[in-house]
């Protein structure tokens, strides 16, 4: 079974996107045959700035091995070491009807947004799905709101498979982790960069602790029971701590005697502590910039050797050669 997944180059990583899109990833190795990209490419739908891709695609790789990826189990590799993926999202992009990419939220979230329109993002699922499609994935982890991208993928595998043979493509398919399907920001909306609400992953002690302490509360007073329900503090706390320590603190939340000033002090250091590891193993990479070239160097070969297999038989299928 290959599973693949691509991580967006896109400034410091926060705590949804470890739960959300790393660890599922991170997990996932060993389950069989992975496949992780950074996927530069998409950056540039919004980033033209060279050196500030160059230091997001870095970071990004950096953040990855930090946060316990494995290269002796798994390719991991830039995207646009191997730029036959854009052959292939060609391929894609002469069955694939414009109303199928009107339809995609991310597109019109971005428009809405202000972005203004350039045919990259608009074209933007035509490349996901020939980054799936070019390395035969079975099983793709990502968040909830790349669920549609993954239908348009699905979609085009159909209109592939019915105009030039069943098995020119393999049909992926999406892993939506339920649990942390969304995680809140510190505001309780979605965490996004977009929205300011980011607890990041990596950064200094006492500036990330802060920004705990300043998640708004209601004005129960400290022997007050209070609500859990849509309780940020308690949807954070629960990625964080043990089992044991959640139903701890969801019982002082019902039983009062503990105010919010100390919900939010466990939270500070579940949160500090669940990611002492991974800031120790970064310092390391931080120091040692060549162990993460090779890393890359010897993914992307491997990437490429497989590239090459599923475009071959693409290329004859729909009669390039
Ligand atoms: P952002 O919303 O901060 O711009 P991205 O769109 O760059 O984040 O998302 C990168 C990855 O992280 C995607 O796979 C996305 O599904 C995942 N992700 C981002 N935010 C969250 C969240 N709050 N909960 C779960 N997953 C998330
Ligand atoms: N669009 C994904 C995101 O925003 C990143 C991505 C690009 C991806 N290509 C992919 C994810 C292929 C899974 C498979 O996070």
């Amino acid at each position: 079974m290959r599973i693949l997944t691509g991580l967006q180059p896109s400034g410091k990583l926060h705590v949804g996107n470890y739960f959300g899109a790393i660890k599922p990833a991170i997990d996932a190795q060993g389950e069989g045959d992975g496949y992780y990209f950074i996927a530069d490419y998409h950056a540039m739908t919004t980033t033209h700035v060279p050196a500030e891709l160059r230091e997001n695609v870095r970071n990004v790789a950096i953040d990855f091995l930090a946060c316990g990826f494995d290269p002796s189990r798994g390719v991991f590799f830039k995207q646009s070491s191997v730029p036959e993926v854009n052959e292939l999202a060609w391929v894609l992009s002469t069955v694939c009807p414009m109303g199928l990419l009107e339809r995609c939220h991310s597109y019109k979230d971005k428009i809405a947004k202000g972005i203004s329109a350039n045919h990259a993002l608009f074209a933007y699922p035509a490349l996901m799905a020939a980054d799936i499609l070019l390395y035969d994935s079975n099983v793709v982890p990502v968040g909830e709101d790349q669920k549609q991208h993954l239908e348009v993928t699905r979609d085009l595998v159909g209109k592939i498979n019915d105009q030039y043979g069943e098995g020119t493509l393999v049909m992926p398919k999406a892993r939506i982790r339920d649990d942390v399907a969304k995680v809140p920001g510190l505001d309780g909306e979605k965490m996004s960069k977009s929205y300011n609400n980011t607890l990041p992953i990596f950064g200094d002690e006492k500036p990330n602790k802060k920004l705990i302490m300043r998640i708004k509360t209601d004005s129960a007073a400290v022997e007050d029971s209070k609500p859990t329900e849509n309780s940020v503090i308690l949807a954070l706390y629960q990625l964080f701590a043990s089992e044991g320590d959640y139903q701890q603190m969801v019982s002082d939340y019902e039983n009062g005697g503990c105010g919010y000033g100390d919900f939010k002090k466990r939270l500070a250091e579940a949160y500090w502590d669940y990611f002492a590891p991974m800031r120790v193993r970064r310092e390391e990479l931080v120091a040692n910039p060549d162990e993460v070239d090779a890393v890359l160097k010897a993914g992307a070969e491997k990437a490429r050797e497989e590239a090459s297999k599923v475009l071959d038989r693409v290329r004859r299928a729909v009669g390039l050669v």
